[in-house]
């Protein structure tokens, strides 16, 4: 890892070269509890999502908390969990081409790996390479519930399972989906409703697939902004949820999806580094150190909110410095102070880092490096 800067634990939000990833540890350990202590008492199953922050020290302190595994969409992510000692991992997402299905083979004999099939294609490909490595290889059958998604369509589900129990060498585990889509409904009633009748079309399928006698042992489905209704359906136990998100929250999270139940936990920190008139200030963070646009449309540039700084009108982000607009002419924010930005997407705004600085009371705690964020 690349590393010019020489900040030590117990240094302060001043001592820190910026731009920098902050983790606020007590918003991170709020949110993990908050979740971890409602499945507890809950009818569903927690398998928080890891593309967002990539760190086996958090999914650790997640399955501590109650979860029963982690989900990830990236292969290369999967093989770093393993030799962290991450056991139980559902990849979300198709793996192909001869080498990662051999890669796959490797790691299924360390872990407990469930990988998605919606190709009979596909499937025929990873039993004949389990057969060849002597592996059994763990599947999970995506359905179609998104127009951005890949999946096999409901109606031709039953027949997809049907065939991919005849072949050797890998084993059908259940269903799941992701309906990206839910994040952009706020209002918590019709969300609810939109996610119950997709659960009720999935419990319908696995009644159909084990009416054929084959048991249907996983179904996966909800994320982050249904973290607290996919355990309410009545029809089906112990759903997988994966969410992700929730463990370091951002703005559009509270205000596109209702989600102000959690804490900020990730911010920049950035300087002042001119103030070319009363009214602007440029701040050393642009679209290379925080991520401009909204989960809810990716196409949708938003920028980030400062956290304590009031009457910001505009935030023009460049590549590598901003331009704030304020209000009216401001003359506390001086050159070379510090501030935190909250960026609209956390996700995307962690993958620029080499490492994070997790802070408690002002002070650095730890610094952990950021190692899962190019591991694709
Ligand atoms: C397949 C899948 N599962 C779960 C998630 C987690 O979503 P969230 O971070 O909103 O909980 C994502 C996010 O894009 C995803 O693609």
């Amino acid at each position: 890892m690349l590393s010019y800067d020489s900040v030590k634990v117990g240094a302060s939000l001043e001592e820190i070269d910026t731009p920098a990833l902050l983790i606020n540890l007590d918003a991170l350990e709020k949110n993990i509890r908050l979740v971890g202590e409602y499945y507890r008492t809950k009818n569903g199953a927690l398998l928080p999502h890891q593309k967002g922050h990539r760190l086996p020290i958090i999914a650790r302190k997640q399955i501590d908390a109650g979860a029963k595994g982690v989900s990830m969409t990236s292969f290369g992510l999967a093989e770093y969990y393993v030799s962290c000692g991450i056991k139980d991992i559902l990849i979300t997402c198709e793996i192909c081409g001869d080498n990662k299905i051999r890669r796959l083979c490797s790691l299924s004999k360390h872990a407990n790996i469930i990988v998605t099939v919606d190709s009979i294609e596909n499937a025929r490909h990873l039993s004949e390479m389990a057969l060849a490595n002597n592996v059994k290889i763990n599947v999970c059958v995506e359905l179609k519930t998104s127009d951005i998604s890949a999946g096999v369509e409901f109606s031709n589900a039953k027949y997809f399972v049907r065939e991919l129990t005849k072949l050797q060498g890998i084993n059908f585990m259940g269903l799941w989906e992701h309906q990206g889509e839910l994040g952009g409904i706020k209002s918590w009633k019709i969300r609810r409703d939109e996610h119950f009748s997709t659960l009720d079309k999935i419990a319908q399928l696995k009644s159909d697939i084990e009416d054929m006698g084959v048991e249907v042992q996983i179904v996966s489905s909800g994320f982050t902004c249904t973290w607290n209704i996919t355990p309410e359906y009545p029809h089906l136990k112990d759903v997988q949820v994966q969410a992700g998100s929730y463990v370091f929250s951002d703005w559009c999270s509270h205000e596109l999806e209702g989600l102000e139940v959690f804490d900020y936990a990730l911010t920049v920190l950035t300087r002042c580094i001119s103030r070319p008139a009363p009214d602007k200030a440029i701040f050393d963070f642009g679209m290379n150190s925080c991520s401009d646009e909204s989960t809810h449309d990716y196409h949708n540039v938003v920028g980030p909110k400062f956290k304590n700084l009031e009457g910001v009108r505009e935030v023009y982000e460049r590549e590598e410095v901003s331009v704030v607009k304020f209000d009216e002419p401001n003359y506390e924010v001086k050159v070379g102070e510090v501030y935190e930005i909250i960026p609209p997407h956390s996700d995307t705004t962690a993958k620029l880092y080499d490492k994070y600085y997790c802070i408690r009371e002002g002070k650095v705690e730890a610094i952990w490096p950021n190692i899962g964020r190019g591991l694709l």
